[in-house]
């Protein structure tokens, strides 16, 4: 029998977890960065977030509520292999297991992401995604969670947007680790981080489980018609859409010319055969389109951005435009044809400045708004043939929005971060109507 069309929400550990060092877990990279002055909006910090490690029940009530059949959170690796590598810590497992057994029983599906930007430190202190052997360190991490928790959860994603992860990580330096590399040490980060996708899958697949890649993804067009705005659109389309996709699906690397990069740097033989048809499905996360111009003089890279007209804005300054994702999701069709696998929309939805009424109620029409764009334009594309599997609203509740901390409210559920009072928004009653509705 086929699957169901998995209708679900989305998460992440640091975001939600809190409980930073409680059972045995150890830090993570965000456990450190987030104390360096400026680093978070306002200083915050994800030691508590939704307290989520010790809430989980009452989310997973809320799941129930809202009905959705599927609920992807992420497994956090200095909890479940402290320091990285090792031994397996039984508390931080037990945490997960208990989350799965309790989805189970209300007949949610667990998708559980291996990698959501949460790095042990002292995987980072011995070089981070710089170095190869944080690659054979998440598979082995992988094999331990899959052992763990393999006879329950079939659909396992590896890694959560390496792209973003690569560039506001380890060029940018606004995230977590906040290094700021050249061009062909910043293509190492995405070739290990490759590599570790491609070794976990292996562990994955010989366990009989599929495997999954999520990545950002961003339908871009160029911010006019000149030979110079087209190059560029040409370049940021290569590497925000394709450095991930193409060597997952094609074997190759995209053509990266425009970053004056040859070979990859890290790349061994062997490599991208292995990286190569690894996958079971692809995770789309999708927020905004870009429009992409000719970089200013001087600019260190082939593109610059430019502003996306005519659009309303979400909170973060994000252009609404659901139209981009019926677009993106037949571009992939387009792109990769038959070697392309299954879709999910494993990310969708936005911040707004939402606010509790006396009355104790979230009233979000702009959030709602924005779903039902999105959900309409994930149907237009399954008409026209896209393999799309699921949809995942990010997020349940209101949570550590990486850099800006607490100020981007994305849930469904709000979160008075003072009280951990969870009040469920307008929006969360519009998806449960949709889900009852389609399923
Ligand atoms: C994505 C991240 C997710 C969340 C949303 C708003 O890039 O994967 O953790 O922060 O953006």
């Amino acid at each position: 029998m086929p699957s169901p069309f998995l209708w679900g929400v989305a998460s992440s550990a640091l975001q939600v977890e809190g409980a930073l060092t409680e059972d045995g877990r150890t830090p993570s990279i965000w456990d450190d960065f987030h104390r360096r002055p400026g680093a978070v909006r306002d200083g915050h910090s994800p030691a508590e977030a939704c307290d989520h490690y010790h809430r989980w029940a009452e989310d997973v009530e809320l799941l129930g509520r809202l009905g959705v059949n599927a609920y992807r959170f992420s497994v956090s690796w200095p909890r479940v292999v402290p320091r990285g590598r090792g031994p397996v810590n039984k508390s931080g497992v037990a945490f997960y297991d208990r989350l799965v057994d309790a989805l189970l029983e209300r007949g949610i599906e667990p998708v559980p992401t291996l990698f959501h930007w949460d790095l042990p430190v002292e995987l980072e202190e011995a070089g981070g995604w710089s170095a190869r052997e944080t690659a054979h360190a998440f598979a082995e991490y992988a094999a331990a969670t899959a052992d763990a928790l393999g006879d329950r959860v079939r659909r396992w994603i590896t890694l959560n947007e390496p792209v973003v992860h690569m560039a506001y990580g380890h060029a940018f330096g606004i995230h977590a680790p906040g290094r700021v590399l050249d061009v062909p040490d910043v293509l190492a980060v995405a070739h290990h981080q490759l590599l570790a996708h491609g070794l976990a899958a292996r562990e994955l697949r010989s366990r009989g489980l599929e495997a999954l890649l999520t990545n950002n993804y961003s339908p871009v067009e160029p911010a006019s018609d000149s030979p110079a705005d087209r190059a560029a659109a040409d370049a940021y389309d290569a590497l925000h859409n394709r450095l991930f996709t193409d060597p997952v699906l094609f074997g190759a690397y995209p053509d990266l010319s425009a970053f004056g990069a040859g070979e990859v740097p890290g790349a061994r033989e062997g490599d991208l055969e292995l990286i190569a048809g690894s996958v079971d499905g692809l995770g789309v996360n999708y927020y905004n389109p870009s429009r992409i111009a000719a970089p200013a003089e001087g600019s260190g890279l082939p593109f610059d951005f430019a502003e996306v007209t005519g659009a309303p804005t979400t909170a973060f300054g994000w252009p609404v435009a659901p139209e981009g994702l019926e677009r993106l999701l037949l571009l992939l069709g387009e792109r990769y044809g038959d070697a392309l696998p299954p879709l999910y929309v494993t990310e969708n939805g936005c911040s707004q400045t939402d606010a509790v009424t006396p009355e104790g109620r979230v009233h979000d029409p702009e959030r709602i708004a924005y779903l039902e764009g999105h959900v309409a334009a994930v149907d237009r594309a399954r008409e026209r043939g896209a393999d799309v599997r699921g949809y995942f609203v990010w997020t349940l509740t209101d949570n550590f929005e990486w850099a800006e901390g607490y100020h981007q409210r994305f849930g469904l559920v709000y979160v008075d971060h003072t009280t951990q009072r969870r009040v469920p928004k307008d929006s969360f009653d519009w998806y449960r109507g949709l889900i009852a509705a389609r399923r």
